[in-house]
């Protein structure tokens, strides 16, 4: 296993180093990373949340022509790395059931599942999430902020439907919602300090805004 790791880690890199949507090696390295340090707590299978954290952007088309693609290839890579009977079918129900597209928000149903879609949430969160964000909303040509939408955590659906989209809306729409969506009590204790830091910003952000 441990030589599997490190030939995924190299064909992922490779794949990735010139990413500009935030799919970057840079936010695969944080995940696995993180996947790591909670799979240890959580007593989780190491080996499979690490190669699961690697994989698991490559099958998103925001990085390749379709899913069906990206998939076919890492089900190809998987199987020449030789990994204990049921690992490839592990991680290939980890990174297809993880996306949160698609209105698919069916539950992980294993431990190491949860593990890694805990950490690739907690990338959306915090200084990196909120960066990351930004970013994201102008590679998209959206503004920082829309001030005739008075975002606002009680809005309801409908309310922002018809707003303008912006990089202050997404928190409405997404980030501020993850913290209640972690699976594992260890990602929600890290959950907790990156979610208290962007209502800290998004306070500072309006007064700074006037
Ligand atoms: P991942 O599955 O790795 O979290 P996503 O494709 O959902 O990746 O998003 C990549 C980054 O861009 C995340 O930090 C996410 O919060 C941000 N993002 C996604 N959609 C929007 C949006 N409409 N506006 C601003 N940021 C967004
Ligand atoms: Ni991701």
């Amino acid at each position: 296993m441990k030589d599997a790791i490190t030939k995924t880690t190299k064909w992922v890199k490779a794949q990735l180093e010139n990413e500009g949507t935030g799919h970057d090696w840079d936010h695969i390295r944080r995940v696995t990373r993180q996947a790591e340090e909670i799979a240890e707590i959580e007593g989780a299978d190491r080996h499979i949340v690490t190669l699961a954290a690697l994989l698991h952007d490559l099958i998103d088309d925001k990085v390749v022509t379709s899913e069906e693609e990206g998939l076919a290839r890492v089900n190809e890579w998987l199987a020449q790395l030789a990994l204990p009977a049921g690992a490839q079918a592990h991680i290939i129900e980890i990174i297809t059931t993880m996306s949160f597209k698609g209105g698919n928000n069916k539950p992980m149903s294993t431990l190491e599942g949860q593990v890694v879609q805990d950490a690739d949430r907690l990338d959306a969160l915090g200084a990196i999430g909120i960066a990351r964000t930004f970013l994201y909303a102008g590679s998209k040509g959206q503004p920082m902020y829309d001030p005739a939408v008075r975002v606002r955590e009680n809005m309801t659906a409908e309310q922002y439907r018809h707003g303008k989209s912006s990089a202050v809306h997404h928190f409405y729409e997404k980030l501020l919602k993850l913290k209640s969506l972690m699976n594992t009590n260890e990602a929600k204790r890290r959950a907790e300090r990156r979610h208290a830091f962007m209502e800290q910003f998004l306070e500072q952000f309006y007064q700074e805004w006037g």
